[in-house]
């Protein structure tokens, strides 16, 4: 069986390299949902939907065994009705993880006292990242900035407005004088140097942290680790596929990779 690694489009691609890159054996499936992407201006109700279906795609048709939901929006808007509601009924012997709470404990293991987040929309509204947080540590102080603009101009070859709109939305957090900077998006890992090069802060990237987790996690599920094949098998999918995006996925992986369309 295979581990599957879902996002809401290219971004995650950053997140499935890493993923490979540690696991390097361990056969991965990839799904971006480019039709519906981004899933950071959408409803709650929608977002559930959307992941629901790619959810139904990857244990379903790809017979997965784990899936990491490395989409922060959709961890934040599906993850828990679909670990309680939705994967019980239809794929019990499954499971499916999101990447919130690794973030957030990743940073407090290196010390982080004060924390900053820059998300989409919906992670901000959401509040899930200063809810999970007050339940692990009430003590550490927290600030958030949305910053919904960063992704369309990644997706979007947008690099030369990058730098301005980044010092835009980092100036009210670095005017709080935070410490830790946790990028709360696939797509901002590409932003991580550019930011640790401009603010100096301690920035917490999630490429770094997932695959670590990962291991950490089969290593305390055997049963779950021995299920999964290991030929080094590499599938990538996307929901809607044009020229673009072939050539943003081969960008955005680093490597040239063969990435179809799934039909949801
Ligand atoms: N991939 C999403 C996340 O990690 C952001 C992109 C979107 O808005 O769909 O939050």
């Amino acid at each position: 069986m295979k581990l599957g690694i879902f996002d809401s489009g290219l971004g995650g691609l950053m997140i499935a390299e890493a993923i490979n890159r540690h696991l390097d054996a361990v056969d991965t499936v990839y799904l971006g949902d480019t039709l519906h992407l981004p899933y950071g201006n959408r409803s709650e109700d929608t977002i559930y939907e959307c992941t629901r279906a790619a959810m139904e795609f990857l244990l379903g048709a790809q017979d997965c065994r784990l899936v990491i939901v490395a989409c922060n929006t959709a961890s934040a808007a599906a993850l828990r009705r679909l670990q309680q509601e939705w994967l019980p009924v239809h794929y019990p012997e499954r499971r499916i993880l999101g990447v919130v709470v690794p973030t957030l404990e990743a940073a407090l293991e290196r010390g982080a006292r004060y924390i900053g987040l820059i998300g989409t929309n919906y992670i901000v509204r959401s509040e899930i990242y200063p809810q999970e947080l007050r339940k692990i540590n009430p003590a550490i102080r927290f600030e958030q900035q949305a910053t919904p603009l960063l992704v369309p101009l990644i997706e979007h070859e947008g690099t030369p407005w990058l730098d301005s709109v980044l010092a835009h939305y980092l100036a009210p957090l670095l005017a709080q004088k935070i410490e830790t900077l946790i990028l709360g998006c696939t797509h901002y890992v590409c932003l991580k140097e550019t930011i640790r090069t401009q603010t100096g802060l301690d920035v917490i990237s999630q490429d770094e942290i997932i695959p670590l987790k990962l291991e950490d996690y089969l290593r305390r599920h055997p049963e779950i680790d021995r299920d999964l094949d290991r030929e080094g098998r590499r599938d990538f999918y996307v929901t809607d596929l044009t020229d673009n995006y072939v050539k943003s996925a081969q960008y955005i992986y680093g490597a040239p990779i063969d990435i179809r369309r799934a039909v949801l």
